[in-house]
């Protein structure tokens, strides 16, 4: 029996398909995913192994500054889903489906849906939402395009959940995110995000799907687990979500490298000549005498 892992063909790291996603499930083994806006956090992602990379809508919140993530439209995501694209060779690249994108009208979804893979260079999309988008969902595969779930605290709900809250608390509620995450399973989703959602309820959940979940703040007994990335780096500091667990505090050392900088400059102890163009000595008194000439004329 093999022990390598399905993301490598003897040693070397391919390409992660769905495929890969459905053996991961089917073996136990745990899926990894990080979102990424950009090429150099998305080239480093991808170079450390990480088996999905989502370009999250998150974008409007932790890149572009704004309150929760409705402001963001598809022009901004096909911009950043290019620049990871560029930046990533192995990990599977999801793109988020932006507010209003998919919900005015299937014709609409499934256009905007093919734009991210199109003009986006991304495998997959992600959207959110139960059994109310089964006919955006089922129209968006049926043009090819997997689907990746998203369920519990859905961020573009956030005027009618009254705020970031945790969901399913209350079992009629943990009823319905169950019967949805099944329909979303029927309708041909690969997968399902399960955010903010009770641990108990997210590990029944992916004991009952053949699909994998990732979940974020859902617990461990999801298939898989997802981070905002400007979160785990610590580059983020308006709020942190209680399940965040920060690997870095980059905002920090951010500071730290601009205030250095500028003590440097101030005091010109920056740029030295290791940072400066060089011209050699004949050069410089041939150009110096052509200056004289040009002076003199
Ligand atoms: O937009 C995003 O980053 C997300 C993750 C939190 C799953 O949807």
């Amino acid at each position: 029996m093999s022990t390598q892992s399905p993301n490598t063909v003897l040693g070397k790291q391919k390409k992660v398909t769905l495929q890969t996603i459905r053996a991961k499930k089917q073996r136990g083994e745990v899926i990894t995913m990080l979102t990424a806006y950009d090429y150099p956090i998305a080239s480093a992602i991808d170079r450390a192994g990480i088996d999905i990379i989502l370009v999250g809508d998150s974008l409007g919140m932790v890149v572009l500054g704004y309150p929760n993530t409705l402001s963001v439209t598809m022009e901004d995501m096909l911009h950043h889903c290019r620049a990871v694209a560029r930046g990533a060779q192995t990990s599977l690249l999801v793109g988020d489906m932006p507010f209003m994108s998919y919900q005015a009208s299937i014709q609409e979804a499934i256009r905007n849906a093919g734009r991210f893979l199109q003009e986006g260079g991304m495998d997959a999309i992600k959207l959110e939402g139960g059994r109310e988008r089964l006919d955006a969902i089922q129209a968006i595969i049926s043009a090819g395009i997997p689907v990746m779930g998203h369920l519990g605290l859905t961020p573009q709900s956030v005027n009618q959940l009254g705020g970031f809250h945790p969901q399913g608390r209350h079992a009629a509620q943990a009823r319905e995110i169950l019967d949805d995450a099944l329909a979303l399973q029927d309708a041909g989703c690969f997968s399902i995000v399960l955010e903010s959602i009770p641990g108990q309820l997210a590990k029944l959940i992916s004991g009952r799907l053949d699909i994998a979940t990732i979940g974020i703040g859902a617990g461990s007994g999801c298939d898989g687990q997802v981070l905002v990335t400007y979160d785990l780096l610590g580059l983020f500091d308006r709020f942190t979500p209680r399940f965040v667990k920060k690997y870095a505090n980059l905002r920090q050392e951010m500071v730290r490298a601009f205030e250095d900088y500028k003590t440097d400059v101030l005091a010109h102890n920056f740029p030295t000549s290791e940072h400066t163009v060089e011209m050699s000595d004949q050069e410089w008194k041939t150009f110096m005498e052509a200056m004289t000439d040009y002076g003199a004329g």
